[in-house]
């Protein structure tokens, strides 16, 4: 299949296993979210898939093709993209910079081509303003947006995202939420979206996932129903 396929995910971290068997698809164009408690081991899926923890057992495909003995950089592209929790831009270097090592991630020696940069500006106006800015000196919201732009100028068909509305303002978070519904639609791009708050999945996403204690414990349409289902709270 195209997107992205995960099937039985086993990992963690030394003999601590965290991942108990996650299976998780995206198909082009879809956004899912993923739910679930601090501890539950979202940040630690998104880690395993993009290559950044070794798998005790499952498999992972992007665009059809199997990554899992892949390291990171071959996983890059293949087309997978991340935006990660924490530590999400190169804080002493400009936008601009940041912007070049995001298209060496891929392999690319030109810099970004003029329509991809266009496509990105029109999404975030703001970093066209602050080319020259260091991005440690950006706000939270737009290093995150910074963090964005850097995935998509990779030209992904898989797009990770750990808890983008993080310490990000309201109005900041509706424009990258639309932003990511640009993207899928647009762009057939497959999303993964982690979040705490399910009244923002269930704005962004088309499907919702719930880990619990590293297992799948729930999943299905990100209706507004979801909102307000009792044991999806006791879930959460
Ligand atoms: N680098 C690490 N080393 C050891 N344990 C970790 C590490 N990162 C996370 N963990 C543990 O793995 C579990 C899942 O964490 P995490 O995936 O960050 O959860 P979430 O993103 O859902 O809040 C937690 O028990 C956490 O303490
Ligand atoms: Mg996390």
């Amino acid at each position: 299949m195209t997107g992205l396929g995960a099937r039985g995910l086993v990992a963690g971290y030394g003999a601590a296993t965290v991942l108990r068997g996650v299976d998780l698809a995206v198909s082009p164009g879809e956004i899912v979210a993923v739910l679930g408690h601090n501890g539950a081991g979202k940040s630690t899926l998104l880690k395993a898939i993009f290559g950044l923890l070794p798998l005790d057992d499952g498999r992972i495909a992007i665009g059809g093709v199997d990554v899992t003995s892949a390291g990171s950089h071959d996983r890059v592209r293949h087309g997978l993209a991340y935006s990660p929790q924490q530590q999400f831009v190169f804080a002493t270097l400009s936008v601009r910079e940041n912007f070049g090592l995001a298209r060496f991630a891929v392999g690319a020696s030109a810099p970004p081509t003029a329509d991809r940069l266009v496509e990105v500006f029109e999404l975030f106006p703001i970093l066209a303003e602050r080319l020259n800015q260091r991005a440690g000196t950006l706000s939270g919201g737009q290093q995150r947006m910074l963090s964005i732009a850097m995935a998509m100028l990779t030209e992904p068909t898989v797009m990770l995202l750990d808890e983008p509305s993080l310490g990000v303002a309201p109005t900041v978070i509706r424009d990258l939420m639309a932003a990511l519904r640009t993207l899928a639609a647009d762009r057939g791009l497959a999303v993964v979206v982690v979040e705490q708050n399910v009244r923002q999945a269930v704005e962004v996403a088309d499907r919702v996932c719930v880990l619990k204690r590293g297992e799948v414990v729930h999943e299905g349409p990100a209706d507004e129903a979801l909102v307000a289902r009792d044991d999806l709270w006791t879930l959460l």
